[in-house]
């Protein structure tokens, strides 16, 4: 059993640390706001004031974070996880959705340190995150990718070795631009339904059972047509724009288009000017409505 320290105990981090101690891992956890850690210590995770003080004598410093900047202060701020007495040979592995940018810059600097990086962003939500399922998309050496495959049984049963350091990240950020461009058409293609008459639990069938049923069409069409959305809020539309945003960058840097990435970001940027931005990514069909005169309930 491993030594593990995990950084970020938010939607994602908290499932995964109680999935690490399920499979009997000894975690040591830091959260930036401490207190909502709290609940992971009844659970037998240690808490640690600072990311370099979870981070000593790790086997794996792991983390799920925000976007670049909460990652950057995580790993490589003045307390940062690289700043720790660090186990030589031990696994850093950045498995938050940040840009390839900062992944090649982290992978320099915790190699630098010794240790073995490997980027591991995850596809899932909180609800797949507990249930121990997430898919991991794996960047780095095949060795260092079958050597952490052990620890990772506890969060995923499909760890997908991409290829080499940042391939991880490159394929999750492609995949997201996807993913987002099928939530704004759900958005759109309901609002269409809405506008044209079309009752919106038949719209939301017709399209789940049909060649545009994609999960993420059967999923968000349901929340639209129900207008009831997660609560808690599970994946937002600022989210939406951080993903889309490093794709874009991603996708344009290898001579590859994004044209309908900069739309996506376009609608779900009308969310955020409409004070939405924090709320669910389905809830983009309430922006369409007010958008096109009407109120959030489409009345
Ligand atoms: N939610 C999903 O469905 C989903 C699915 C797959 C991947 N992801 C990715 O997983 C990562 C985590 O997402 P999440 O849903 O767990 O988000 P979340 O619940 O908002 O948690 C974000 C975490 O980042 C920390 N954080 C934010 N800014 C920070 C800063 N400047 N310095 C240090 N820590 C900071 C937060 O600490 P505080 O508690 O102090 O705010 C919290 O621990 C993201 O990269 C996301 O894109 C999410």
């Amino acid at each position: 059993m491993s030594k593990i320290a995990f950084l970020g105990a938010g939607m994602m981090g908290q499932p995964m640390i109680r999935n690490f101690l399920r499979g009997g891992h000894a975690v040591t956890v830091y959260n930036r706001t401490l207190e909502k850690a709290r609940p992971l210590q009844e659970l037998g995770a240690v808490l640690a004031a600072t990311p370099k003080e979870a981070a000593s004598g790790a086997d794996v410093i792991m983390s799920s974070l925000t976007n670049d900047d909460a990652s950057r202060a995580s790993w490589s701020g003045p307390d940062g996880a690289l700043q720790a007495d660090l186990k030589a040979g031990a696994f850093a592995v950045e498995s938050s959705t940040v840009s390839l940018q900062w992944v090649s810059k982290l992978s320099e600097l915790a190699m630098a340190r010794g240790l073995r990086f490997l980027d591991c962003p995850v596809a899932g939500r909180p609800d797949v995150a507990e249930a121990g399922q997430l898919k991991v998309f794996a960047g780095g050496s095949a060795e260092d990718v079958d050597a952490i495959r052990p620890v990772f049984e506890s969060i995923s049963k499909a760890v997908m070795h991409v290829g080499g350091v940042g391939s991880g990240i490159s394929f999750k950020l492609i995949y997201n631009v996807m993913g987002a461009i099928q939530v704004a058409a759900c958005a759109e293609g309901m609002h269409a339904c809405e506008a044209a008459g079309i009752d919106l639990a038949v719209a939301a069938e017709g399209f789940s059972t049909g060649a545009t049923g994609s999960p993420h069409v059967v999923r968000h069409s349901a929340y639209m047509a129900e207008n009831k959305h997660e609560d808690p809020v599970q994946f937002s539309g600022r989210m939406r724009i951080k993903d889309v945003t490093y794709g874009i960058s991603l996708i344009e840097s290898v001579g590859a288009q994004s044209v309908l990435g900069h739309a996506t970001n376009k609608v779900f940027g009308q969310m955020v000017d409409n004070g939405m931005g924090d709320l669910n990514d389905s809830e983009l069909i309430d922006t369409l409505r007010l958008v096109h005169g009407k109120g959030r309930d489409g009345s």
